[in-house]
């Protein structure tokens, strides 16, 4: 690493070792900002999905970025295509148009604005307009919705995410029972009738600063089941639980120490994003970077 003058990124769902060896760990927000600040490194080393490394790539573009795995994908990424964005941005002409940072390139490249978990009702609160076209997520783009006050025209009428539609309303009553002194933080991910049976809904990072609350003395985690491994290892004295044991991203887990080695030797697998795409697609990146920070 120190001779290729790398920076190993490391998103919250990442397994333990990778979260301990990477120098900075965190939510799809933080890793962005992070990736648009690094001055003293030549290459990113990202270790998650492709959008966030897609999105590194577009947002600092002097920069070498590799996924070691280049089939650690993120299915919701792929559930909007370029075709039906245009399409909804045609059948809306007035409306603009709020991409979930879980979305391809070039689908950003449609986009106003980006957004991710931890900030979409404030980004969708700072447009002009009463109503706004949302992708890809549905349940994010009802979260957004009622958090602004704004109807939102959600493109493709399901886009969700495998993992947090997993958690069920019996999953929360089964906490409840069995972890009765525990507060229960949801992602906004979740479908609504969980997130209304929750404590708190918030991104990843979101649950991590929450974990830190001295009131917190055990959390119930409703996402991805690392989320938990990193609440321990900042908070040894507390308990966390998942929500589910199952809930597992089967492709942020593609990604291994012996893989991060093998993309620091061969320099595999470069992420790269047309220019005339990225050129796009960073003004709505751009736009959120400037309201979030
Ligand atoms: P966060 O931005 O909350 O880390 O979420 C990313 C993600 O992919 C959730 O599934
Ligand atoms: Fe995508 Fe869901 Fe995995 Fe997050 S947990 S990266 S939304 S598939």
């Amino acid at each position: 690493k120190k001779e290729k003058n790398a920076i190993i990124l490391a998103h919250n769902y990442q397994p333990k070792e990778i979260q301990e060896d990477a120098d900075f760990v965190g939510d799809s927000l933080e890793l962005c900002i992070k990736a648009s600040k690094i001055d003293e490194a030549d290459m990113i080393i990202f270790c998650g999905v492709n959008f966030m490394a897609e999105t590194a790539a577009i947002i600092s573009p002097d920069k070498k970025v590799l996924l070691p795995d280049n089939r650690a994908n993120c299915q919701m990424a792929d559930m909007i295509s370029l075709e039906e964005l245009k399409a909804a941005k045609k059948e809306h002409p007035d409306s603009e148009v709020v991409l979930y940072v879980n979305s391809r390139a070039e689908t950003k490249s449609e986009a106003t604005i980006v957004c991710t978990s931890a900030n979409a009702g404030k980004i969708v609160s700072s447009l002009k307009g009463d109503d706004f076209i949302f992708a890809p997520d549905k349940n994010l783009g009802i979260y957004s919705a009622k958090a602004s006050g704004k109807k939102a025209i959600i493109v493709p009428e399901d886009g969700h995410c495998y993992v947090h539609t997993m958690f069920k309303p019996e999953d929360i009553k089964q906490a409840r029972i069995d972890y009765p002194n525990a507060k229960i933080d949801v992602h906004p991910e979740c479908n609504d009738d969980v997130r209304q049976l929750a404590d708190y809904v918030e991104s990843t990072g979101g649950m991590v600063r929450l974990a830190k609350d001295p009131e917190i003395k055990e959390l119930v985690v409703g996402t991805e089941i690392d989320l938990a491994t990193r609440l321990k290892r900042e908070n040894p004295d507390k308990e966390f639980y998942p929500l589910r044991r199952d809930a597992f991203c089967l492709t942020m887990k593609l990604i291994t120490l012996e893989k991060i080695r093998d993309a620091l030797k061969e320099e595999k697998y470069e992420v790269i994003v047309d220019e005339e795409i990225a050129k796009k697609a960073r003004v709505g990146i751009q736009r959120m970077l400037d309201l979030s920070q």
